[in-house]
């Protein structure tokens, strides 16, 4: 990755007419209905914009989108980049840059993920509060890291407390439920063993999936403030386990992502 590249990606897409977006947005597996809600909405699919890594996932339409929501602009990103895919750390992560130096201020992120704590349910909504990186690398970890930010990047806070306490208000005030933990990050796609999710738990995780991680790594790197939520889809209880149905994990997150688009709707309205 070069600046001159990102430069490209950039061009490329102020030129589309994506012009000075606020926030960006990343929606997980399932999560694609907040799309219907843009208003005015450009398209980019991800196979056009140069140096964007190719979409490769079928249920992952793969696009980024420019428009308002709730009087805000923001880009969307409709299907993300997952290290399972056959993609590196950096290639993942080169749309959270591109959406940076179009000039957001804030970035939201998603995902689908397992609950390990068992006191959560499938269809509830975690508050990441922080992460534990199993995915064996880091998003920063490259020659000419020094050219985009510092190498030793400071994670003792890595999801903004001021949004958290946003979206945790306005759920209150909605009677929205909305648990709150640790995400721990995967790298799949294969899902995991009983005996995996028992270290899981011991580890300190509430949920475990394939994403987010480098995403918010790259933020932090980039001092862009993130939040990000997990749409629990599937309860690895070790002593209870049953055979993993992707198809529902796609159904609970397509009958939970309502609710998420109310917490992130109300989080606009309150930055
Ligand atoms: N494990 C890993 N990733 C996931 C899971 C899971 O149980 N559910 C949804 N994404």
């Amino acid at each position: 990755m070069t600046k001159k590249q990102l430069a490209e990606s950039v061009d490329y897409l102020e030129k589309r007419g994506f012009d000075a977006p606020e926030i960006g947005i990343v929606l997980g597996t399932g999560l694609g209905q907040l799309v219907d809600q843009i208003e005015d909405p450009i398209t980019a699919h991800y196979n056009h914009i140069p140096y964007f890594p190719l979409a490769t996932v079928e249920f992952h339409t793969g696009k980024l989108i420019y428009g308002t929501i709730e009087a805000k602009k923001v880009v969307v990103m409709q299907g993300r980049f997952h290290l399972y895919e056959g993609y590196d750390f950096i290639d993942i992560t080169y749309p959270i840059r591109v959406m940076h130096q179009l000039g957001i201020k804030k970035l939201f992120v998603s995902n689908a993920a397992g609950a390990i704590n068992l006191n959560f349910k499938k269809g509830d909504i975690m508050l990441i509060e922080d992460h534990i990186n199993l995915q064996g690398g880091s998003p920063l970890a490259f020659k000419n890291v020094a050219e985009f930010g510092e190498r030793f990047v400071d994670m003792s806070e890595p999801y903004d407390p001021d949004m958290r306490q946003k979206i945790e208000l306005f759920a209150k005030d909605r009677g929205i439920s909305l648990q709150k933990g640790v995400y721990a990050s995967v790298v799949g796609p294969q899902l995991e063993t009983k005996a995996e999710y028992r270290m899981l738990k011991t580890l300190g995780a509430d949920a475990v999936g394939m994403s987010t991680v480098p995403e918010v790594i790259v933020a932090n790197h980039l001092k862009l403030p993130v939040v990000a939520v997990s749409v629990l889809t599937d309860e690895c209880d070790p002593d209870n386990l049953k055979p993993i149905d992707i198809q529902e994990i796609i159904a609970i997150a397509n009958e939970t992502e309502p609710k998420m688009i109310q917490l992130f709707k109300g989080l606009m309205n309150a930055i």
